[in-house]
């Protein structure tokens, strides 16, 4: 990570300076006070033949071989989300730098955390496994300071910031791990380490799967040489309650090829990222731990490997839920649902939480209608889902609410057992959530997070490089931080 420092005295040489205007500055006076009488001369008559203005979008990079400098355009007012793309498109222009001194105006002297948590996204890389790194290719950005000429730049919401960026970092590297490496016990053992921060793990292992309420899970993972396990993660910030407040359920399927209903070559691509829920919702409680947020949340973590062999489930098979529900199995590829429902049903009836959230990575479906913009959301709260469809504008992390009735419930109907585990050919999604629903229990407040779509980038975008997103810690962060 980054070392960001704030209001220093002297930065020594070899910084990259950069200085960030709005229309509402005044040029010249900053100019002068941030680059010297002597080197604002350069900059002054620079600008002469250059086209720049203290507006969005305006940028001026200056590097004569010994210093470079630059001027960034900004609007007058930013977003909280504005101001990380700020430090995102700024970040892009470090990447080459060891240090950079950054000089700000007035509006966002109290909001130079969200510029840094902006740098921090950006810049995160997956490079481990890399046998030689050629310095050039990699970031090599080690120290920023922030400071003004005109006045103080405020020491608030660093320490957010840092475990924002913190958590965001492990959900990417814990998705972005291969499934090799990344096996449903290596899994557990990782999320273990995080006792450290004053959270409960507890780890169910394949054998005792059945007996402690998830025979779904174990039939997904018992076709695998790497059994499937249930980890629960407690983080108890309100010692004045015993409730949980909030379970999230997140899918962790370490690949998914399929099963018995095999996916083709192209559709096996990404499949490594199918435990995207489950890195998620363990990366929430990191945060919630590392900044000790007064909230009693679980996580359940479903975590297993969808694989074809001699001891697989199979299409037709008929299977009993830790709930007490059969379920009559059609497609083995539809294995998320199955490890989810018996999660949700450990949140919402043994953890006896008042709200549930699950994310997973649940069909291919909501990525044709949604695309890479927005997760499906599904809920059967009106009030619960208006406050993640504001969290997510927020934070960055779109969703976009789906339709959640009865009529698809009947689309589950089985000849053989209590529900069967698909739909039709249409629908996917909303068949999918419908099944969900059947396991949380009566009056509990629930919502799905369908982030099929959204958990990796081919080509990277501002805050999310290429590869996986992590999509949802931010914005649960952020829909816990505005509960009241
Ligand atoms: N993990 C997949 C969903 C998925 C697809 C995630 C593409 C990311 C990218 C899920 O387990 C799955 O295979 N769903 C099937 C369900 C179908 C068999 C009813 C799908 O969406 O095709
Ligand atoms: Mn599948
Ligand atoms: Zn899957």
């Amino acid at each position: 990570m980054i070392e960001f420092v704030l209001n220093a005295q002297n930065v020594g040489k070899d910084v990259t300076k950069i200085l960030i205007l709005s229309s509402k500055d005044d040029v010249s006076l900053r100019i002068e006070n941030f680059f010297g009488k002597q080197k604002a001369k350069d900059v002054f008559s620079a600008l002469k033949n250059r086209d720049f203005s203290p507006k969005k979008g305006k940028k001026l990079v200056l590097d004569d071989g010994s210093e470079k400098v630059i001027l960034f355009g900004v609007a007058d007012k930013l977003s909280d989300l504005e101001i990380q793309y700020v430090g995102a498109e700024i970040s892009d222009l470090l990447k080459k730098d060891l240090k950079a001194l950054i000089d700000v105006p007035q509006s966002l002297w109290a909001k130079c955390a969200l510029m840094a948590l902006g740098m921090e996204l950006n810049l995160y890389s997956f490079d481990k496994y890399f046998t030689t790194k050629k310095s050039d290719d990699f970031c090599q950005l080690e120290t920023v300071y922030f400071s003004s000429t005109l006045g103080e730049v405020k020491n608030v919401g660093f320490d957010k910031m840092r475990a924002l960026a913190n958590g965001v970092r492990y959900g990417r590297d814990l998705c972005n791990e291969p499934s090799n490496k990344l096996t449903p016990s290596e899994f557990g053992a990782d999320v273990k380490r995080l006792e450290y921060l004053g959270l409960e793990v507890e780890i169910i292992p394949s054998e005792k799967l059945r007996e402690q309420g998830f025979p779904l899970l174990y039939a997904v993972g018992q076709a695998s040489v790497n059994p499937p396990c249930a980890v629960i993660v407690k983080w108890k910030g309100n010692k004045d309650k015993k409730d949980f407040d909030l379970a999230l359920v997140g899918k962790g399927i370490t690949y998914d090829a399929g099963g018995i209903n095999l996916k083709s070559a192209p559709n096996l691509l990404g499949m490594h990222r199918d435990m995207s829920g489950a890195a998620v919702a363990v990366s929430v409680l990191k945060i919630l731990a590392m900044t000790k947020t007064k909230v009693n949340a679980a996580a359940v973590l479903v975590l297993a490997e969808n694989m074809p062999s001699g001891n697989a489930y199979k299409p037709q098979d008929i299977l009993l839920s830790g709930k007490g529900i059969s379920v009559e199995i059609l497609n083995t590829d539809a294995e998320g649902r199955l490890a989810l429902a018996d999660g949700l049903w450990f949140a919402s009836d043994k953890l006896k939480s008042k709200t549930v959230i699950d994310i997973a990575t649940l069909t291919g479906a909501v990525a044709f209608a949604l695309g890479e913009e927005f997760a499906g959301l599904f809920s059967n709260d009106d009030a619960l889902a208006s406050k993640l469809l504001k969290a997510g504008e927020n934070s960055g992390e779109n969703l976009w609410r789906l339709p959640l009735c009865e009529a698809f419930a009947k689309m589950l109907k089985s000849d053989v057992a209590d529900v069967k585990h698909i739909g039709g050919k249409f629908a996917g999604s909303s068949t999918a959530a419908a099944f969900l629903q059947k396991f949380v229990k009566d009056k509990v407040k629930w919502a799905h997070l369908d982030i099929a779509g959204v958990v990796g980038r081919e080509r990277g975008r501002p805050l999310e490089p290429k590869g996986a997103t992590a999509f949802g810690i931010r914005l649960l962060c952020e829909f816990i931080w505005s509960l009241k």
